[in-house]
């Protein structure tokens, strides 16, 4: 049976960290729908959106580059305990696997850009010299990403949840 649980809630992530925090949330939840909105589109329809995703994907890479740095140089709050061993594990799983995924977007994305030829397109503004999109090995990658990390997302919304109904503790206040 899973026993009651007080962690030290007051202690809190940084001020840098909280802010990376929820500015690259914003912007996941901004660039998957974008992302898949454009996937059903034809080159012509959709060079700004392109422009507007790669930019918006670049920066969520240096949000992730400076707080990965700051995940091993400034302090942080200690590991949630939720009392369940497997909870624990699952939520640190989960953060860690965000960092790669994120890594691994990024360099998907940037990949597509080139070999996608997006890059030339957007810089001579002619839309038909994007490669079918079947054709860019790095693009299916990304979309499997994209899709696991949503699927984490939800789980890591659900955690939170799920830890404030069981536990009554508010795990929010220590990334506020
Ligand atoms: C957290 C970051 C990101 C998320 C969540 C994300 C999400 C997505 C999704 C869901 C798609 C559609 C995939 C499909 O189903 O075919 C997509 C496409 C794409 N993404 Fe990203 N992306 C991210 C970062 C980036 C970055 C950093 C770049 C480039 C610098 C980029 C460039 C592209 C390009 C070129 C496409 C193809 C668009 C098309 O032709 O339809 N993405 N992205």
């Amino acid at each position: 049976m899973e026993q009651t649980i007080r962690n030290d809630l007051p202690q809190k992530y940084s001020k840098g960290v909280v802010v990376i925090h929820w500015i690259t949330a914003l912007l996941i939840i901004t660039l998957f729908p974008l992302g898949k909105y454009m996937a059903g589109l034809e080159p012509s329809q959709k060079m700004g959106m392109i422009k507007a995703h790669a930019i918006l994907g670049m920066i969520v890479f240096i949000l992730t580059l400076i707080r990965s740095w700051m995940f091993f140089k400034t302090p942080r709050p200690a590991h949630l305990n939720t009392g369940s061993k497997l909870n624990d594990q699952l939520a640190t799983g989960i953060h860690n696997i965000f960092y790669f995924l994120l890594f691994g977007l990024s360099v998907s994305g940037i990949a597509t850009m080139l070999l996608g030829s997006y890059g030339n397109a957007l810089i001579s503004g002619n839309p038909t010299l994007i490669q079918n999109n079947a054709e860019i090995l790095p693009l299916k990658g990304h979309g499997i990403m994209a899709m696991i990390l949503m699927i984490l997302l939800v789980m890591h919304v659900a955690g939170v949840i799920k830890h404030y109904l069981v536990k009554k503790e508010n795990t929010l206040k220590r990334i506020s």
